[in-house]
Protein backbone atom coordinates (compact mmCIF):
# COMPACT_ATOMS: atom_id res chain seq x y z
CA UNK A 1 0.00 0.00 0.00
CA UNK A 2 1.50 3.38 -0.81
CA UNK A 3 1.95 6.06 2.16
CA UNK A 4 -0.67 8.40 0.56
CA UNK A 5 -3.60 5.66 0.91
CA UNK A 6 -1.96 4.30 4.36
CA UNK A 7 -2.82 7.61 5.73
CA UNK A 8 -6.02 8.08 5.73
CA UNK A 9 -6.80 4.69 6.56
CA UNK A 10 -4.56 5.09 9.55
CA UNK A 11 -6.12 8.10 10.86
CA UNK A 12 -9.67 6.25 10.05
CA UNK A 13 -8.14 3.45 12.54
CA UNK A 14 -6.76 6.24 15.34
CA UNK A 15 -10.26 8.15 15.29
CA UNK A 16 -11.67 4.55 15.95
CA UNK A 17 -9.47 4.03 18.65
CA UNK A 18 -10.01 7.14 20.17
CA UNK A 19 -13.81 6.89 19.93
CA UNK A 20 -13.23 3.15 22.22
CA UNK A 21 -10.53 4.62 24.72
CA UNK A 22 -13.62 7.32 25.13
CA UNK A 23 -16.53 4.87 25.54
CA UNK A 24 -13.56 2.34 27.96
CA UNK A 25 -13.82 5.27 30.61
CA UNK A 26 -17.35 5.67 30.61
CA UNK A 27 -18.03 2.12 31.32
CA UNK A 28 -15.68 2.43 33.88
CA UNK A 29 -17.93 5.10 35.67
CA UNK A 30 -20.58 2.50 35.31
CA UNK A 31 -19.19 -0.83 35.97
CA UNK A 32 -16.77 -2.48 38.61
CA UNK A 33 -13.17 -2.72 36.76
CA UNK A 34 -13.22 -6.64 36.09
CA UNK A 35 -16.54 -6.32 34.61
CA UNK A 36 -17.28 -8.12 31.39
CA UNK A 37 -18.49 -4.84 29.27
CA UNK A 38 -14.77 -3.22 30.30
CA UNK A 39 -12.79 -6.61 29.85
CA UNK A 40 -14.10 -6.67 26.56
CA UNK A 41 -13.47 -2.92 25.90
CA UNK A 42 -10.25 -3.58 26.69
CA UNK A 43 -9.69 -6.43 24.30
CA UNK A 44 -11.15 -4.20 21.44
CA UNK A 45 -8.25 -1.37 22.29
CA UNK A 46 -5.99 -3.81 22.51
CA UNK A 47 -6.36 -5.14 18.92
CA UNK A 48 -6.57 -1.01 17.65
CA UNK A 49 -3.70 -0.31 19.57
CA UNK A 50 -1.53 -3.73 17.97
CA UNK A 51 -3.13 -2.75 14.45
CA UNK A 52 -2.00 1.29 14.52
CA UNK A 53 1.35 0.14 16.16
CA UNK A 54 2.00 -2.58 13.22
CA UNK A 55 5.97 -2.91 12.90
CA UNK A 56 6.59 0.44 14.51
CA UNK A 57 8.00 0.76 17.60
CA UNK A 58 5.20 3.76 19.63
CA UNK A 59 2.50 5.55 18.64
CA UNK A 60 1.27 8.63 20.03
CA UNK A 61 -2.05 10.77 21.19
CA UNK A 62 -1.28 14.15 22.72
CA UNK A 63 -3.14 17.27 23.37
CA UNK A 64 -2.80 20.52 21.26
CA UNK A 65 -4.90 23.64 22.13
CA UNK A 66 -7.97 20.95 23.14
CA UNK A 67 -7.32 19.11 20.07
CA UNK A 68 -5.86 15.60 19.52
CA UNK A 69 -3.40 14.94 17.40
CA UNK A 70 -2.82 11.23 16.08
CA UNK A 71 1.15 11.48 15.62
CA UNK A 72 1.70 15.03 14.52
CA UNK A 73 -1.70 14.53 12.55
CA UNK A 74 -4.80 16.31 14.09
CA UNK A 75 -8.01 13.85 14.78
CA UNK A 76 -10.97 16.66 14.57
CA UNK A 77 -13.85 14.55 14.41
CA UNK A 78 -12.58 12.18 16.89
CA UNK A 79 -11.66 15.42 19.34
CA UNK A 80 -14.68 16.61 19.61
CA UNK A 81 -16.14 13.33 21.60
CA UNK A 82 -13.01 13.16 23.14
CA UNK A 83 -13.32 16.29 25.64
CA UNK A 84 -13.02 13.39 28.86
CA UNK A 85 -10.01 12.05 27.61
CA UNK A 86 -8.74 15.55 27.62
CA UNK A 87 -9.58 16.36 31.03
CA UNK A 88 -7.88 13.55 32.38
CA UNK A 89 -4.59 13.61 30.74
CA UNK A 90 -5.09 17.23 31.95
CA UNK A 91 -5.61 16.07 35.43
CA UNK A 92 -2.63 13.67 34.85
CA UNK A 93 -0.72 17.04 34.21
CA UNK A 94 0.21 15.34 30.39
CA UNK A 95 0.48 16.26 27.24
CA UNK A 96 -0.01 13.17 25.35
CA UNK A 97 0.24 9.27 25.81
CA UNK A 98 2.40 7.01 23.92
CA UNK A 99 1.68 3.18 23.76
CA UNK A 100 5.04 1.20 23.05
CA UNK A 101 5.32 -1.81 21.30
CA UNK A 102 4.58 -4.72 23.47
CA UNK A 103 1.77 -3.91 25.39
CA UNK A 104 -0.36 -6.59 27.13
CA UNK A 105 -3.68 -6.43 28.18
CA UNK A 106 -2.22 -6.04 31.63
CA UNK A 107 -0.47 -2.50 30.52
CA UNK A 108 -4.06 -1.74 29.36
CA UNK A 109 -6.24 -2.60 32.15
CA UNK A 110 -3.89 -0.64 34.41
CA UNK A 111 -3.69 2.76 32.34
CA UNK A 112 -7.31 2.90 32.01
CA UNK A 113 -8.07 2.23 35.43
CA UNK A 114 -5.39 5.02 36.35
CA UNK A 115 -6.90 7.37 33.53
CA UNK A 116 -10.48 7.06 34.46
CA UNK A 117 -10.12 7.99 38.11
CA UNK A 118 -6.49 9.33 38.74
CA UNK A 119 -5.40 10.45 41.77
CA UNK A 120 -5.98 14.21 43.32
CA UNK A 121 -2.89 16.42 43.11
CA UNK A 122 -1.20 14.56 40.68
CA UNK A 123 1.74 17.66 39.95
CA UNK A 124 3.56 16.44 37.10
CA UNK A 125 3.00 13.58 34.33
CA UNK A 126 5.93 12.08 35.57
CA UNK A 127 4.19 11.09 39.35
CA UNK A 128 2.02 9.63 37.38
CA UNK A 129 4.18 7.80 35.14
CA UNK A 130 6.01 6.17 38.27
CA UNK A 131 2.18 5.58 39.68
CA UNK A 132 1.74 3.78 36.66
CA UNK A 133 5.14 1.44 36.29
CA UNK A 134 4.44 0.65 40.03
CA UNK A 135 1.17 -0.53 38.76
CA UNK A 136 2.27 -3.20 36.78
CA UNK A 137 1.77 -0.31 33.33
CA UNK A 138 5.37 -0.64 31.37
CA UNK A 139 4.10 -0.43 28.13
CA UNK A 140 2.20 3.26 28.04
CA UNK A 141 3.65 6.67 29.18
CA UNK A 142 2.07 9.94 30.05
CA UNK A 143 4.04 12.64 27.75
CA UNK A 144 4.83 15.82 29.30
CA UNK A 145 2.89 18.77 28.57
CA UNK A 146 3.96 21.61 25.88
CA UNK A 147 3.02 24.23 28.47
CA UNK A 148 5.69 26.84 29.71
CA UNK A 149 5.45 26.02 33.24
CA UNK A 150 6.24 22.69 32.49
CA UNK A 151 8.99 23.76 30.08
CA UNK A 152 10.99 26.00 32.90
CA UNK A 153 11.50 23.24 35.21
CA UNK A 154 12.19 20.57 32.32
CA UNK A 155 15.84 20.24 33.49
CA UNK A 156 14.88 19.82 36.90
CA UNK A 157 12.27 17.36 35.96
CA UNK A 158 14.47 15.27 33.81
CA UNK A 159 16.98 15.15 36.81
CA UNK A 160 14.30 14.38 39.34
CA UNK A 161 13.26 11.67 37.20
CA UNK A 162 16.78 10.16 36.42
CA UNK A 163 16.92 9.70 40.17
CA UNK A 164 13.56 8.33 40.87
CA UNK A 165 14.30 5.82 38.18
CA UNK A 166 17.58 4.99 39.61
CA UNK A 167 16.21 4.30 42.75
CA UNK A 168 13.34 2.01 41.33
CA UNK A 169 15.78 -0.10 39.63
CA UNK A 170 18.27 -0.17 42.43
CA UNK A 171 15.46 -1.54 44.59
CA UNK A 172 14.22 -4.26 42.13
CA UNK A 173 18.26 -5.88 41.82
CA UNK A 174 18.48 -5.27 45.50
CA UNK A 175 14.88 -7.07 45.91
CA UNK A 176 15.56 -10.14 43.69
CA UNK A 177 19.56 -10.25 45.68
CA UNK A 178 21.70 -8.72 42.68
CA UNK A 179 24.33 -6.79 43.04
CA UNK A 180 23.04 -2.67 42.77
CA UNK A 181 25.35 -0.58 40.48
CA UNK A 182 26.36 2.67 42.14
CA UNK A 183 28.06 4.52 39.18
CA UNK A 184 24.82 5.64 37.99
CA UNK A 185 23.82 6.77 41.48
CA UNK A 186 26.76 8.73 41.00
CA UNK A 187 26.23 9.85 38.04
CA UNK A 188 23.05 11.30 38.64
CA UNK A 189 23.77 13.17 42.32
CA UNK A 190 26.37 14.87 39.83
CA UNK A 191 23.87 16.21 37.89
CA UNK A 192 21.39 16.56 40.90
CA UNK A 193 24.37 18.95 42.18
CA UNK A 194 24.40 21.02 38.71
CA UNK A 195 20.98 21.30 39.18
CA UNK A 196 20.92 22.73 42.91
CA UNK A 197 23.83 25.15 41.95
CA UNK A 198 21.46 26.66 38.59
CA UNK A 199 17.94 26.24 40.14
CA UNK A 200 17.61 24.72 43.30
CA UNK A 201 14.34 26.21 43.94
CA UNK A 202 12.94 23.66 40.96
CA UNK A 203 14.54 21.00 42.66
CA UNK A 204 12.81 21.60 45.95
CA UNK A 205 9.38 22.70 44.80
CA UNK A 206 9.43 19.27 42.56
CA UNK A 207 10.78 16.83 45.38
CA UNK A 208 7.89 18.40 48.32
CA UNK A 209 5.05 17.15 45.25
CA UNK A 210 5.83 14.00 45.95
CA UNK A 211 3.47 11.24 47.65
CA UNK A 212 4.08 8.78 49.94
CA UNK A 213 5.27 5.70 48.62
CA UNK A 214 5.89 2.43 50.38
CA UNK A 215 9.33 1.58 49.30
CA UNK A 216 10.19 5.58 50.72
CA UNK A 217 11.83 6.33 47.50
CA UNK A 218 10.74 10.03 47.37
CA UNK A 219 12.35 10.08 51.14
CA UNK A 220 15.14 8.98 49.84
CA UNK A 221 15.52 11.49 47.34
CA UNK A 222 14.20 14.28 49.53
CA UNK A 223 17.40 12.81 52.43
CA UNK A 224 19.58 12.93 49.25
CA UNK A 225 18.39 16.93 48.32
CA UNK A 226 18.94 17.91 52.01
CA UNK A 227 22.39 15.81 52.45
CA UNK A 228 23.35 18.10 49.35
CA UNK A 229 22.53 21.03 50.22
CA UNK A 230 24.48 20.74 53.65
CA UNK A 231 27.61 19.25 51.80
CA UNK A 232 28.22 21.61 49.19
CA UNK A 233 27.87 24.75 51.91
CA UNK A 234 30.37 22.88 53.91
CA UNK A 235 32.71 20.71 51.26
CA UNK A 236 34.16 22.07 48.33
CA UNK A 237 35.82 18.62 46.98
CA UNK A 238 33.32 17.47 44.37
CA UNK A 239 34.14 13.81 44.42
CA UNK A 240 33.10 13.92 48.56
CA UNK A 241 29.91 15.55 47.17
CA UNK A 242 28.82 13.06 45.36
CA UNK A 243 29.74 10.45 47.56
CA UNK A 244 27.73 11.93 50.44
CA UNK A 245 25.35 12.10 47.66
CA UNK A 246 25.15 8.56 47.14
CA UNK A 247 24.77 7.94 50.52
CA UNK A 248 22.09 10.03 51.24
CA UNK A 249 19.95 8.32 48.28
CA UNK A 250 20.86 4.44 49.07
CA UNK A 251 20.55 5.21 52.86
CA UNK A 252 17.30 2.65 52.96
CA UNK A 253 18.03 0.66 50.44
CA UNK A 254 17.91 -1.96 53.03
CA UNK A 255 14.19 -1.50 53.13
CA UNK A 256 13.82 -3.13 49.77
CA UNK A 257 14.27 -6.73 52.09
CA UNK A 258 12.02 -5.75 54.84
CA UNK A 259 8.64 -7.63 53.53
CA UNK A 260 5.97 -4.84 52.30
CA UNK A 261 3.35 -6.32 54.59
CA UNK A 262 5.02 -5.13 57.57
CA UNK A 263 6.48 -2.10 55.82
CA UNK A 264 3.15 -0.81 54.80
CA UNK A 265 0.92 -2.10 57.88
CA UNK A 266 -1.03 0.35 58.81
CA UNK A 267 -1.91 -1.65 62.87
CA UNK A 268 0.40 -1.26 65.22
CA UNK A 269 3.44 -3.34 64.55
CA UNK A 270 4.38 -6.44 66.51
CA UNK A 271 7.47 -6.54 68.15
CA UNK A 272 8.81 -9.25 65.84
CA UNK A 273 7.52 -6.74 62.94
CA UNK A 274 9.56 -3.77 64.56
CA UNK A 275 12.85 -5.89 64.86
CA UNK A 276 12.63 -6.74 61.15
CA UNK A 277 12.01 -2.59 59.89
CA UNK A 278 14.87 -1.97 62.81
CA UNK A 279 16.96 -4.57 60.79
CA UNK A 280 17.07 -2.80 57.50
CA UNK A 281 19.95 -0.81 58.25
CA UNK A 282 22.20 -3.66 58.42
CA UNK A 283 20.70 -5.07 54.82
CA UNK A 284 21.44 -1.79 53.75
CA UNK A 285 24.79 -2.02 55.02
CA UNK A 286 25.08 -5.81 53.21
CA UNK A 287 23.43 -4.65 49.82
CA UNK A 288 25.83 -1.75 49.36
CA UNK A 289 29.08 -3.85 50.75
CA UNK A 290 28.25 -6.16 47.95
CA UNK A 291 28.34 -3.78 45.40
CA UNK A 292 30.76 -4.05 42.51
CA UNK A 293 31.57 0.01 43.25
CA UNK A 294 31.53 -0.48 46.93
CA UNK A 295 31.69 2.66 48.54
CA UNK A 296 32.83 2.50 52.53
CA UNK A 297 30.82 5.96 53.21
CA UNK A 298 27.63 4.96 51.62
CA UNK A 299 28.05 1.02 53.61
CA UNK A 300 28.39 3.36 56.75
CA UNK A 301 25.96 5.86 55.67
CA UNK A 302 23.06 3.10 55.39
CA UNK A 303 24.52 1.04 58.64
CA UNK A 304 24.37 4.44 60.91
CA UNK A 305 22.02 6.30 60.02
CA UNK A 306 19.70 5.40 62.86
CA UNK A 307 22.15 5.26 65.30
CA UNK A 308 22.60 7.75 68.20
CA UNK A 309 25.96 9.92 68.10
CA UNK A 310 27.10 8.90 71.79
CA UNK A 311 27.90 5.36 69.67
CA UNK A 312 25.12 3.87 71.99
CA UNK A 313 21.46 3.78 71.50
CA UNK A 314 19.26 3.69 67.89
CA UNK A 315 19.52 0.98 66.36
CA UNK A 316 21.61 -1.53 64.53
CA UNK A 317 22.23 -1.85 68.56
CA UNK A 318 25.47 -2.92 69.40
CA UNK A 319 27.14 -4.84 72.50
CA UNK A 320 29.71 -1.77 73.10
CA UNK A 321 30.21 1.81 72.05
CA UNK A 322 31.34 2.40 69.00
CA UNK A 323 32.08 5.45 66.89
CA UNK A 324 29.56 6.62 64.65
CA UNK A 325 30.43 8.07 61.39
CA UNK A 326 30.47 11.82 60.20
CA UNK A 327 27.92 10.61 57.48
CA UNK A 328 25.79 8.60 60.12
CA UNK A 329 25.17 11.50 61.32
CA UNK A 330 24.52 13.81 59.06
CA UNK A 331 21.96 11.23 57.29
CA UNK A 332 20.15 10.94 60.54
CA UNK A 333 19.71 14.64 61.05
CA UNK A 334 18.52 14.67 57.59
CA UNK A 335 16.27 11.38 57.42
CA UNK A 336 14.14 13.18 60.71
CA UNK A 337 13.60 16.56 59.04
CA UNK A 338 12.93 14.99 56.09
CA UNK A 339 10.28 12.59 57.51
CA UNK A 340 8.86 15.50 60.21
CA UNK A 341 8.24 17.77 57.46
CA UNK A 342 7.23 15.23 54.66
CA UNK A 343 3.25 14.10 54.66
CA UNK A 344 2.39 10.81 55.20
CA UNK A 345 -0.88 8.50 55.17
CA UNK A 346 -1.37 8.70 58.91
CA UNK A 347 0.24 12.43 59.66
CA UNK A 348 0.08 16.02 58.42
CA UNK A 349 3.56 17.37 57.61
CA UNK A 350 5.01 19.71 60.52
CA UNK A 351 6.03 23.49 59.28
CA UNK A 352 9.59 23.71 58.98
CA UNK A 353 9.67 25.32 62.37
CA UNK A 354 7.71 22.56 64.28
CA UNK A 355 10.28 20.06 63.56
CA UNK A 356 13.36 22.21 64.19
CA UNK A 357 11.30 22.55 67.65
CA UNK A 358 11.05 18.78 67.83
CA UNK A 359 15.17 18.08 66.86
CA UNK A 360 16.08 20.58 69.36
CA UNK A 361 14.30 18.23 71.40
CA UNK A 362 16.21 15.17 70.60
CA UNK A 363 18.79 15.62 72.56
CA UNK A 364 20.74 12.78 72.78
CA UNK A 365 19.76 11.20 69.34
CA UNK A 366 21.44 13.71 67.50
CA UNK A 367 24.20 15.06 67.32
CA UNK A 368 23.67 18.98 68.40
CA UNK A 369 27.11 20.50 65.77
CA UNK A 370 25.56 19.13 62.82
CA UNK A 371 22.38 19.88 64.14
CA UNK A 372 23.41 23.32 64.01
CA UNK A 373 24.94 23.61 60.55
CA UNK A 374 21.93 21.87 58.77
CA UNK A 375 19.67 24.55 60.47
CA UNK A 376 22.18 27.38 58.99
CA UNK A 377 22.34 25.73 55.98
CA UNK A 378 18.54 25.17 55.36
CA UNK A 379 17.26 28.20 57.50
CA UNK A 380 14.14 28.70 59.99
CA UNK A 381 12.14 28.55 57.01
CA UNK A 382 13.85 26.07 54.12
CA UNK A 383 13.95 26.89 50.11
CA UNK A 384 10.38 26.46 49.05
CA UNK A 385 8.61 27.32 51.70
CA UNK A 386 5.55 29.37 51.64
CA UNK A 387 4.87 31.93 54.26
CA UNK A 388 2.81 34.27 55.87
CA UNK A 389 3.57 37.40 55.79
CA UNK A 390 2.46 40.13 58.83
CA UNK A 391 0.67 42.63 55.62
CA UNK A 392 -1.41 39.15 54.90
CA UNK A 393 0.85 38.43 51.48
CA UNK A 394 1.49 34.96 51.13
CA UNK A 395 5.47 34.12 49.56
CA UNK A 396 7.53 31.62 48.73
CA UNK A 397 11.05 30.82 50.17
CA UNK A 398 13.55 31.52 47.34
CA UNK A 399 16.73 31.62 48.79
CA UNK A 400 18.19 32.22 52.46
CA UNK A 401 19.14 35.45 53.50
CA UNK A 402 21.95 37.34 55.91
CA UNK A 403 19.81 35.65 59.11
CA UNK A 404 18.24 32.57 59.19
CA UNK A 405 14.76 34.12 60.27
CA UNK A 406 14.68 36.60 57.28
CA UNK A 407 14.67 34.99 53.89
CA UNK A 408 13.98 35.89 50.40
CA UNK A 409 10.96 35.39 49.16
CA UNK A 410 8.66 35.77 46.48
CA UNK A 411 5.29 37.25 46.71
CA UNK A 412 2.87 34.71 45.15
CA UNK A 413 -0.95 36.26 47.05
CA UNK A 414 -1.89 39.61 47.42
CA UNK A 415 -3.54 41.31 50.76
CA UNK A 416 -6.85 39.61 50.08
CA UNK A 417 -5.70 36.05 48.97
CA UNK A 418 -5.80 37.09 45.32
CA UNK A 419 -3.44 35.30 43.68
CA UNK A 420 -0.44 37.63 41.60
CA UNK A 421 -0.17 37.60 38.11
CA UNK A 422 3.71 36.91 37.16
CA UNK A 423 4.68 40.66 36.91
CA UNK A 424 3.73 41.34 40.33
CA UNK A 425 5.33 38.55 42.00
CA UNK A 426 8.20 40.42 43.40
CA UNK A 427 11.47 39.07 45.28
CA UNK A 428 11.86 40.68 48.80
CA UNK A 429 14.88 40.37 50.93
CA UNK A 430 13.09 40.60 54.08
CA UNK A 431 16.43 41.55 55.97
CA UNK A 432 15.88 44.65 54.03
CA UNK A 433 11.98 44.80 54.14
CA UNK A 434 11.88 44.37 58.03
CA UNK A 435 14.51 46.93 58.47
CA UNK A 436 12.66 49.48 56.05
CA UNK A 437 9.05 48.35 56.78
CA UNK A 438 8.66 46.23 59.26
CA UNK A 439 7.46 43.38 57.17
CA UNK A 440 8.10 39.78 58.70
CA UNK A 441 7.03 36.59 58.73
CA UNK A 442 3.80 35.57 61.00
CA UNK A 443 3.49 32.23 59.73
CA UNK A 444 3.85 28.87 57.75
CA UNK A 445 1.63 27.71 54.88
CA UNK A 446 2.05 23.81 54.63
CA UNK A 447 0.07 23.67 51.35
CA UNK A 448 -0.70 25.74 48.33
FE1 LIG B 1 16.24 4.31 57.68
FE1 LIG C 1 15.30 7.11 55.90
Amino acid sequence: MSESAAKPLQLTRATAFVEELVLVLVNYRIFFPGHPRIKESIQKVLGQVEELLGDGSSITLKVHEETLLFGEEPLVGASLSAARLIQRLSECRAGGVEFLQGIKERDLESFLAFLSSPPPMLKTYMEANRILERKGCGKIRFLRLSGREELENEEALTVYQDVMDYLQEVTIRACKGEPIPLAPGKERVAKVLRCLEEDPLSLFRLANYEQFDLLSLGHSARVALLALEFVRAHESDRNIQVRVGTAALLHDVGKSWVPVEILGSRKKLTPDQRREIDRHPLYGAEILAASKEMDPMAVAGAFGHHRNPGGLGGYPRLLAPAPVSNISRLLKVCDIYEALTAPRPYKEPLTPVQAWRVLLGMKSELDPGVLKKFMGVMGLYPLGTFVKLGSGEIALVVGQGREMHLPRVKLIRGRRGEALPQEEQKILDLSQEQKEKGIRISGTVVSM
